[in-house]
């Protein structure tokens, strides 16, 4: 079944390729979307049931299904695999693509300079703060074709939805896609919500971010068009109130929804990662001339240390609560020489941040009481990133709740123990998320795959997420 469906979208490239070499001087987005088309979309069905407009919900599967194959080739590596990097000519080839699906959903379409590309759909009370939605469309090389990009083309496509059963929202409704939400290029994720959110240090830390070829943020996001006038990038900050509520639609990345069959995840909470690096330095020594005694082995203060990260994780009584030593290297590294040195890396994450936090303290504490016992140095415990964690808001929870019941599907209450925009997006409006079930759980992998049922699914009750919230 898998095979077929790679084999099928191996296929699809080629025509792909074919169309768009036989006319390259014309805008390739828009010629692949006349090949393929399916567009313009369908006018408003006339069907819709005057008892509740709701009922007739339906979603253009096979339009989805083709855009979603569309945006795939967009990609710097052969299909299935998709590599889209930041501000590369393939991002901003997909970036086109989406703009000018916006523009066919009707939606007012701007940027702002770092390329967050917003579409608004003006509601009838267009002074109230707007409903929002969205997610990213960059993916980590050779990573697959779902990946935020559920939450971009679904959430036009929900707009769509809306539309053809003829529902007029209140608040506008907008939809956002986010700049980079993977760290590939520059090594920052959620670059464009953490800047939306207003985050001054990264407005900061842009201004000398350069890539791995020493090219600098500005320079990339210039030669895509972005960053033209500005070299200070606080102008993409949200201002205050702009939104009165956010919701992603996103693939769970994770395989509980699909191992327990159910359609619908409602996120009440999003873990954030902390992570740190530690080195210890001893003596070191021969391993047979040195006694007992009179070592101070450095690899055994790590051991001892990561033995001491797991028993504060456990020790705070969640279930959420998770650390892990993912690196622990020895130096020198020779059988017959004791460790002068040991350098641990640990990620702690939780979605309570106080919580998270005390772990972290705990673990610099154990740190400092080992090097005191072994008579080793404590020469680095430095906290990388303390990302605060976010919990879903109570408005946008029963919005997705009753959405999902009102549908008639399965749905239950997560946690989203990866992060997302939304985790940036929480800093400035009440936040949800909605997930649907993938493959295996399977994700950042050319295998990583979502049922065009369950899409379809995410995307009604996205549409309908979004009408409740934009009558409040
Ligand atoms: C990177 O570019 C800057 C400015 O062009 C230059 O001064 C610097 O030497 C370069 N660094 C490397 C490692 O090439
Ligand atoms: C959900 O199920 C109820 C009861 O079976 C039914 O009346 C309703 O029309 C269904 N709604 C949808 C959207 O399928
Ligand atoms: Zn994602």
């Amino acid at each position: 079944m898998m095979s077929r469906r790679f084999s099928c979208s191996y296929c699809f490239v080629l025509l792909f390729v074919c169309s768009i070499s036989a006319t390259c001087n014309e805008d390739p987005t828009i010629k692949t979307m006349e090949d393929f088309s399916g567009y313009p979309f369908q006018e408003p069905s006339s069907s819709f049931s005057s008892s509740s407009p709701f009922s007739s919900l339906s979603v253009d599967t096979q339009n989805l299904r083709k855009q979603i194959d569309e945006l795939s080739t967009f990609s710097d590596a052969p299909a299935p695999s998709v590599t889209r990097i930041l501000y590369t000519d393939k991002d901003v080839l997909a970036r086109r693509y989406i703009k000018n699906l916006m523009g066919l959903a009707g939606l007012s379409v701007r940027e702002d300079a770092v390329g967050n590309i917003f579409g608004r759909w003006d509601g009838n009370e267009p002074e109230l703060s707007a409903v929002a939605t969205g997610s990213h469309i960059d993916a980590i090389p050779y990573s697959g074709k779902y990946d935020g990009v559920v939450g971009v083309l679904g959430a036009i496509e929900a707009i769509n939805v809306l539309k053809r059963s003829g529902f007029k929202p209140k608040r506008s409704l907008e939809i956002i896609l986010f700049t980079s939400e993977e760290p590939t290029r520059f090594g920052i994720s959620c670059l464009g919500s953490r800047l939306l959110a207003g985050s001054e240090a990264l407005a900061e830390a842009l201004k000398t971010t350069v890539d791995a070829q020493n090219i600098s943020f500005f320079e990339a996001a210039k030669s895509a068009g972005y960053a033209k006038d500005h070299d200070d990038l606080s102008i993409v900050f949200l201002k205050e109130g702009s939104y009165s509520a956010f919701v992603e639609l996103h693939i769970e990345q994770g395989p509980i929804l699909e191992e327990e069959g159910i359609s619908i995840g409602i996120v009440t909470a999003i873990a954030a990662p902390a992570s740190i690096k530690v080195d210890f330095e001893g003596d070191g020594g021969h391993a047979g001339a040195v006694l007992m005694p009179s070592r101070n082995d450095a690899g055994l203060a790590a051991a001892e240390l990561a033995l001491a990260v797991e028993k504060h994780v456990l020790d705070s009584g969640s279930i959420d609560t998770v650390g892990t030593v993912g690196i622990l290297e020895l130096h020198p590294g020779a059988i017959n020489s004791i460790p002068s040195k040991s350098h641990l890396e640990i990620d702690t994450r939780d979605i309570d941040q106080e919580r998270r936090n005390d772990v972290i303290e705990k673990i610099f504490q154990s740190a400092e009481m080992i090097a005191s016992k072994r008579g080793v140095r404590l020469s680095e415990f430095r906290i990388i990133n303390q990302d605060p964690p976010a919990l879903s808001h109570k408005l946008v929870i029963d919005a997705m709740q009753s959405a999902a019941k009102e549908l008639n599907l399965t749905h239950k209450s997560m946690i989203s123990r990866a992060y997302h925009d939304s985790l940036f997006m929480a800093r400035v409006s009440p936040m949800g998320m909605l997930f649907i079930p993938c493959y295996k759980g399977y994700s950042h992998k050319p295998e990583e795959y979502a049922s065009i049922k369950d899409i379809a699914n995410g995307v009604k009750v996205l549409a309908l997420t979004l009408a409740k919230l934009s009558s409040f």
